[in-house]
């Protein structure tokens, strides 16, 4: 890891993401760097002193934006479910698949078994792709544990990648993701008894960010979520939601209702739900890569986030399950081909609308004062990238001015 010194990138195309151009673009830009911050922006033609007179750096045109943020994943757990991808292309469903003990509950087993050491060893090289496509933030969920110890645990994992690797990470405490077998008849007395202890011991060794649950059939119930929640607010932390993915529980609304950053998912999420997450200011952050692999046929109401003005994000979801991808480029790209964003929607969501949905004010537009999280591409306009799936056009990355 290396700082990078005080100097200004000329000759860019500058996709800021900020201001009315579409993408924010500044084609002859420059951009001053120093101190781990963006100095200046614009374009180089009005370079004022003393930026004027610092080393420069030639990007011969290339195109320069926001580092990537991947707002929403699993990417610390034990074992693979590649026996439930093969069950799936056989017929089952992944609700059925969950019913029968597996999905979550598989990966909570082989979670738990794992040490704080082995689980980030396991995430390295997942975050390692991400890193590989330009991420400079990424949000990484407990949820695979569900017992007092194994929370922490997936917990430490992800605070250790984000000290060993050039990141930031954030954390989302997931307790309520899946009702564990000794619970299954009384998944109140889950909440109770391990998943609001678990958090109250989490929050206070320092481990929380966030606060996150699963409101769905195969779930928690909207008044489980809303306990862990009430938690949540009593910790002074702040809560998104997976909602509305396979049935509408009227969970952005819920979500809305307690100020979420995000909810997530949304296939289901009805016009009250877009309307009050509206009001709130809550991201819509969807996840295609979900979408794809569980063959959904219910689109999310992509155009009532537009009219209603809800920003709308844009994650892998990185799982072992139902989205085992780790690329943010493929996922652009699925967004547009399967949610019908546009190109510069989905830059966005995985930008300026991550930051967003992670409660970040700092990053993901190229401003002057914001963070020096940049990613430096070989191609022409901002449009190529996610109009294709493989290539990695990635030449450079900054996060917080270092390499
Ligand atoms: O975001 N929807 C619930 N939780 C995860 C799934 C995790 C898993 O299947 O292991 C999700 O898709
Ligand atoms: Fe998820």
């Amino acid at each position: 890891m290396t700082e990078s010194p005080a100097e200004v990138w000329t000759n860019a195309c500058i996709a800021t993401m900020d201001g009315p151009e579409p993408f924010g673009l500044i084609t002859d830009g420059a951009v001053a760097l120093g101190n781990d911050r963006i100095q200046w922006v614009g374009k180089r033609s009005e370079l004022p002193p003393p930026f004027d007179r610092w080393p420069d750096k030639d990007l011969h045109g290339r195109l320069v934006t926001p580092g990537l943020i991947d707002c929403h994943t699993h990417l610390v757990h034990g074992g693979n479910r590649a026996r439930e991808f093969e069950m799936r292309l056989m017929g089952s469903s992944y609700a059925q698949i969950a019913r029968e003990g597996g999905g979550i509950m598989a990966t909570v087993r082989a979670t738990r078994a794992e040490t704080v050491e082995s689980l980030f060893r396991s995430a390295l090289p997942r975050l390692d792709a991400l890193i590989a496509e330009g991420v400079t933030t990424v949000e990484i969920k407990s949820g695979y544990g569900m017992d007092f110890e194994t929370e922490s645990t997936m917990l430490r994992a992800a605070r250790a990648l984000g000290s060993l690797r050039k990141i930031s990470v954030l954390t989302s405490f997931l307790g309520a993701h899946a009702v564990p077998e000794d619970f299954r008849h009384d998944p109140d007395r889950y909440i109770d008894e391990v998943c609001l202890p678990a958090l109250d011991r989490a929050h206070a060794d320092g481990l929380v960010d966030a606060v996150d649950g699963f409101c769905e059939t195969i779930a928690f119930s909207p008044d489980q979520i809303k306990r862990v929640f009430e938690r949540a607010r009593q910790h002074g932390l702040p809560v998104k939601l997976h909602a509305d993915q396979l049935s509408d529980l009227g969970g952005a609304k819920l979500a809305a209702g307690f100020g979420a950053l995000s909810a997530d998912h949304l296939e289901y999420t009805n016009a009250a739900g877009a309307r009050a997450m509206a009001e709130s200011g809550t991201v819509a952050t969807l996840l295609p890569g979900a979408y794809y692999t569980l063959r959904e046929t219910r689109l999310p109401p992509v155009d009532l986030f537009r009219n209603h003005g809800v920003p709308i994000a844009v994650a892998t979801d990185a799982n072992p399950g139902s989205s085992p991808i780790t690329s943010l480029l493929t996922i652009m790209n699925m967004a547009c081909t399967l949610f019908r964003l546009t190109p510069e929607e989905a830059f966005l969501g995985a930008t300026r609308n991550a930051a967003l949905a992670l409660g970040l004010h700092d990053r993901g537009i190229v401003r002057e004062g914001y963070r020096a999280d940049l990613a430096v591409w070989d191609v022409d306009h901002p449009r190529e990238i996610p109009s294709r799936i493989g290539p990695n056009p990635l030449v450079d990355r900054i996060c917080g001015g270092g390499t």
